[in-house]
């Protein structure tokens, strides 16, 4: 008899998006009048071309596969000496990382699942509410969790709230925890953390022997000069975090697929008997065991981001998306709704209007303006009585959300 990993058993119906998927998939089948008007803010997935820069180098790589004497088999599995150098110059030049500490894969979301294969069993594990919905399920997967109560919090997880109280940046925990998931600029509120308070974070990790997961996938989003990029500009970060990186907002590649994760060869985790083991040394282990490395010519492209035109693309890019998040923010805004985000990420975070719940403000929003956006709830019990809506769609489609939102709330 082959048994199943019981912990999937406790995971709460599907996955988010695909939930949402299937409820538009529903209500479009119900409605074929009116799916065509159907305009997509759940999923943050982007919806412009990918930078001309990053095309013609994918072009180049695929021709180099086109002869004999430039072919490329295997790559190495940590990634290509080329993009993992070029991520250290552009991204974090001055910030004391290597190119060898750098681990090129194919997604973040993989990634911050996959990175507990390298963890014990037993840690306390410290996760944000509302939260990226693969953090908690991949902990339930892997067996970290107990069961999910009425509110769909999971037994052995310390929930960490974030609320408008304050500003959707957690409190450091008056109890000690050995994993910590941090996302920064935060999916789903949009909300930044400021050098204080991650400097608070990595003065907590150090002091509990914790590690800090830092999910930095909307880095490119900040506007803020004051805000940091990424947890390697905290001093100490280098000895207990691991930040993930990814070219999918930015470069728009969640079609593509190339993320990255920042391993210091200077942080440790333990042994049971407390010895400290380096944890670059168990993800390049698991890293080559398990991946075979993302295809040459997606790297080539990924490494063309950071190319001058390449820059100038992506910036334009981030820019549009960014002019999105204000024209939704100022819509929410001006209708009296109580927003936060789009600031500084490309999700806007809203309170339901008054008597809705995030769920029947999903339904209300697809059956009556036939828009799609993320219920609240969908993230966490803190989320319920918000929205997300996400900035990754065409100008006219988001000046089309406003007038519709302007017509269903006003
Ligand atoms: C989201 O909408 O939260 C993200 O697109 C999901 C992801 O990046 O996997």
């Amino acid at each position: 008899m082959a048994t199943i990993n019981s912990n999937f058993l406790k995971l709460k119906a599907g996955y988010l998006f695909p939930e949402i998927a299937r409820r538009v998939k529903t209500y479009s089948e119900a409605n074929p009048a009116l799916a065509a008007r159907i305009i997509r803010c759940g999923i943050g997935d982007v919806t412009e071309a990918l930078p001309p820069a990053v095309i013609k180098a994918m072009h180049d790589g695929i021709d180099e596969m086109a002869t004999r004497e430039t072919f490329h088999g295997y790559g190495p599995e940590q990634g290509y000496e080329f993009l993992r150098q070029a991520i250290v110059d552009h991204q974090f030049s001055g910030l004391g990382i290597s190119a060898d500490e750098i681990f090129i894969s194919d997604g973040s979301k993989c990634d911050t699942g996959n990175i507990l294969d390298i963890f014990g069993k037993g840690n306390v594990i410290a996760i944000t509410d509302p939260v990226y919905p693969v953090y908690v399920d991949t902990n339930v997967m892997a067996g970290n969790t107990g069961d999910a109560n009425e509110s769909g919090a999971y037994a052995g997880l310390l929930y960490m709230p974030c609320t408008s109280a304050n500003n959707f940046v957690a409190d450091i925990p008056s109890q000690r925890a050995d994993l910590i998931y941090l996302c920064f600029p935060n999916n789903p509120t949009g909300a930044v953390a400021t050098r204080e308070q991650l400097t608070a974070w990595v003065e907590y990790a150090r002091d509990n022997n914790a590690i800090i997961l830092f999910d930095a996938a909307y880095e490119a989003f900040i506007q803020d000069s004051a805000i940091p990029r990424s947890i390697f500009e905290i001093e100490g970060a280098h000895e207990c975090a691991i930040e993930f990186r990814s070219f999918s907002k930015n470069g728009g590649f969640t079609g593509v697929r190339c993320a990255y994760t920042i391993i210091p060869k200077s942080v440790s985790g333990r042994t049971e008997e407390g010895t400290p083991v380096p944890l670059h040394q168990l993800w390049s282990r698991r890293h080559s065991t398990k991946f075979n490395g993302a295809s040459y010519p997606v790297q080539k492209g990924a490494a063309a981001v950071f190319s001058p035109e390449g820059k100038e693309q992506v910036s334009a890019l981030i820019g549009h998306y960014m002019g999105n998040a204000k024209l939704l923010r100022d819509a929410c805004i001006s209708l009296g709704l109580e927003v936060s985000g789009g600031v500084n990420a490309p999700y806007v975070w809203v309170r339901c209007p008054a008597g809705i719940d995030s769920w029947g403000m999903f339904d209300k929003m697809l059956n009556e303006a036939q828009v799609v956006i993320t219920p609240g709830a969908g993230f966490g019990s803190a989320g319920e009585g918000y929205f997300r809506i996400s900035a990754f769609n065409s100008r006219a489609n988001v000046e089309e959300v406003c007038a519709r939102l302007r017509y269903l709330i006003a």
